[in-house]
């Protein structure tokens, strides 16, 4: 679902005049009957679960309990999940991870640092900084695959080693790369370019309530979650451990931003619907969790 839908859908539920709609979203009158028409369903629906969602969150924790769980996929012998996403088109290979030069820094220097940055110098990131903020969050040391299972090992936790997080990158300004937005390919340890029209950083900008570190940074990292490759396992248990497992990437973030004098901010705050839109994905097969902003002091 685009901002605009968003937006209209938002307007209808909280109880705006079909006028203020109209004039939020600059609709000439056709323009509002089409959307009210295409997007009556939804609205319906979202209606009907109004009440449901005020108490869904003791509900989740209550229901994912052991006392509720069932035979997962992965014991009726299912078919597992790829351990990555394979996303194919133009490739940018970064600097190899045993190639890098660590930062000398101490972890305690880094932990004692860190804070969240919203605010940048204009300096780009090297691709070997990028290639080493990669290493730390998301990159695949281990690969295991049999008939069985296939899964990874990164620099990060992640419950039973499933690693159900994909990232993508929206590149500002590092060395040699176009702004854009492209996928990170854990294993290749390369960027795969997806959009490199000045409109994706715009929507994303949007979509991230216009928080100006998105446009402001180097390189925004979007972390998106792939649920049945954790659900296979844990069956709806798995959701609690893909917030747990990401939090895990974004201090991974934060340490890594303070070793090559970078700083970064965590982003919570984006509009769900318009995200997933902005990376072409379903937002239930794959879902925009986290998003995490990365600038030079
Ligand atoms: C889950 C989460 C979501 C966050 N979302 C945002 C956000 O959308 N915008 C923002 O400016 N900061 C965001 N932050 C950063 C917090 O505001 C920040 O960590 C907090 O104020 C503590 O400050 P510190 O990180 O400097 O210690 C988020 C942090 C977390 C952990």
């Amino acid at each position: 679902m685009d901002l605009k839908s968003f937006s209209f859908l938002y307007g209808k539920v909280h109880g705006s005049t079909k006028k203020e709609i109209m004039k939020e979203l600059a609709l000439t009158e056709e323009e509002y009957q089409e959307m009210e028409e295409s997007l009556s369903e939804t609205l319906q629906q979202i209606l009907q679960e109004r009440d449901r969602a005020k108490t869904i969150g003791p509900d989740f924790v209550r229901l994912t309990s052991y006392l509720y769980e069932d035979i997962s996929d992965q014991q009726k012998g299912l078919p597992h999940p790829p351990a990555i996403k394979a996303r194919t088109g133009e490739k940018i290979v970064l600097p190899a991870p045993d190639s890098l030069t660590m930062p000398e820094i101490t972890l305690a220097q880094a932990i004692n640092q860190r804070k969240s940055l919203r605010k940048y110098s204009n300096k780009p990131l090297f691709l070997q900084e990028l290639s080493f903020m990669l290493w730390a969050t998301c990159w695949v040391k281990e690969y295991h695959s049999t008939i069985y299972n296939e899964f990874t090992r990164r620099n990060v936790p992640s419950a039973g080693s499933r690693h159900p997080m994909e990232c993508y990158l929206l590149i500002n300004k590092v060395e040699s790369v176009q702004p854009g937005l492209y996928y990170y390919h854990p294993l290749e340890h390369t960027l795969i370019k997806i959009n490199t029209t000045s409109e994706i950083t715009q929507e994303i900008y949007q979509a991230c309530l216009e928080q100006s570190m998105v446009i402001e940074d180097a390189v925004t990292f979007i972390f998106t979650a792939v649920p049945y490759r954790a659900s296979w396992r844990y069956q709806q248990r798995a959701y609690r451990y893909l917030y747990v497992d990401v939090g895990h990437i974004g201090q991974n973030v934060h340490l890594a931003a303070e070793a090559i004098q970078a700083g970064a901010c965590m982003i919570g705050a984006f509009v769900d619907e318009a995200m997933n839109h902005c990376l072409g994905i379903d937002g239930k097969e794959e879902f925009v969790i986290y998003i995490a902003a990365v600038g030079k002091k």
